[in-house]
């Protein structure tokens, strides 16, 4: 392969977009681009592809064009350091009489798991509406049929299928919002917002729902901490961390204190929820904010909880252009915290 050729495929190389390797009939690395490199480290030129890919579909296939057969497909896949799908297209390149094999990728792996989140999505969704589903529909045919004439079955069972109704109603509700919010992402509210403000209007209904669950609910806020925002969204994200420290920020033998500041902190407010209860475990944190995602099920559900909260709070935050923080030392409670850029006063 003389200069001028070698030089030839690098450039055709560096053209495409996606990972491409050119190699020479032997197997060895002719030339490959940048995008190669990100995938495969290890590529330098007069490596032999073995040497820094192992998988047996593709190098067999390699083998093959490289020894004259028509183009191949082949994918590949890796769990460590992360896992990864690729789609690899494998064929020959015939300059003057030389016979050279191209490998190009297309990366799936991105692809892979949006298809995985959306299946698993609708397996869940499903999940939660059956269960309240069937609920209702027992107790229907009970009243149609054994409990038909007792006036207090009747009574007890109506109760129950209303907070099963309910449950529903939330799920699609929140559903819909977490949508509705996802849809509207990429822009950013541009409503001057006080969250200090904010928080005052809504202590009273907060402090109710810590009296009805026995807990203490404390403020402290500077005097104002002003963000471009959209109202409701920072209503809910207050809403469901305060009703979240509530909830779960009970220990065994003491009812939740529940302390949420608000603060300036550089080009940020801060607001800031924290419980004093058992905490949540480390291996938890990162996939707390997944849809449906509980750390106990059936706990949550107990509480009338759908695991969207949180989901919902991480979307309006994105879309806020902020951060969501969690930290926690189990046995020591909890602290979500979340960082909006203060709006810049004229
Ligand atoms: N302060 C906290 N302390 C301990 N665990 C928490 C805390 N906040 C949230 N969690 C855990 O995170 C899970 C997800 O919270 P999220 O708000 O998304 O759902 P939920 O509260 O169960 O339901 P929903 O918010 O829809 O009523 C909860 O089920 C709970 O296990
Ligand atoms: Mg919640």
């Amino acid at each position: 392969m003389s200069d001028v050729e070698r030089r030839a495929f690098a450039a055709f190389a560096e053209a495409l977009p996606g990972p491409v390797l050119v190699l020479d009939a032997g197997g060895r690395l002719l030339a490959f681009n940048e995008a190669a490199s990100l995938v495969l480290p290890g590529l330098r030129e007069g490596a032999s592809l073995p040497m820094v890919l192992r998988a047996p579909q593709v190098l067999d296939a390699v083998a093959r064009v490289a020894a004259g057969g028509a183009a191949e497909q082949a994918q590949w896949s890796e769990r460590v350091p992360v896992e990864r799908v690729f789609d690899t297209r494998i064929a020959p390149l015939l300059v003057e009489g030389a016979r050279a094999v191209v490998v190009s990728m297309s990366d799936l792996t991105e692809a892979r798991r949006l298809e995985r989140t959306r299946t698993d999505f609708i397996a869940n969704a499903s999940h939660e509406l059956r269960t309240p589903l069937a609920s209702v529909l027992g107790f229907i045919e009970t009243l149609q049929g054994p409990a038909r004439d007792d006036a207090k079955a009747r009574e007890r069972f109506l109760g129950i299928m209303r907070d099963q109704a309910r449950r529903m109603a939330r799920l699609v509700d929140d559903l819909l919002s977490l949508s509705r919010i996802e849809r509207s992402e990429h822009l950013r509210p541009g409503t001057p917002v006080d969250l200090v403000a904010l928080l005052r209007e809504m202590s009273e209904s907060m402090q109710q729902s810590a009296d009805d669950a026995g807990a203490a609910l404390t403020f402290q806020t500077p005097q104002s901490a002003v963000v471009l925002g959209d109202r409701d969204e920072l209503i809910r994200v207050a809403e469901n961390l305060i009703e979240n420290a509530i909830k779960y920020g009970a220990s065994k033998d003491a009812p939740a204190r529940v302390e949420v500041t608000v603060s300036r902190e550089g080009a940020d407010a801060v607001l800031a929820v924290r419980d004093h209860g058992p905490g949540i475990a480390r291996e938890h944190l990162p996939r707390l904010t997944e849809r449906f995602y509980r750390v106990d099920a059936g706990a949550s559900r107990a509480k009338g909880g759908t695991g969207l909260g949180l989901a919902i709070v991480k979307h309006i935050v994105v879309r806020h252009r902020g951060r969501l923080a969690i930290e926690s030392t189990p046995g020591e409670g909890a602290c979500f915290r979340v960082s909006i850029p203060l709006a810049r006063t004229k």
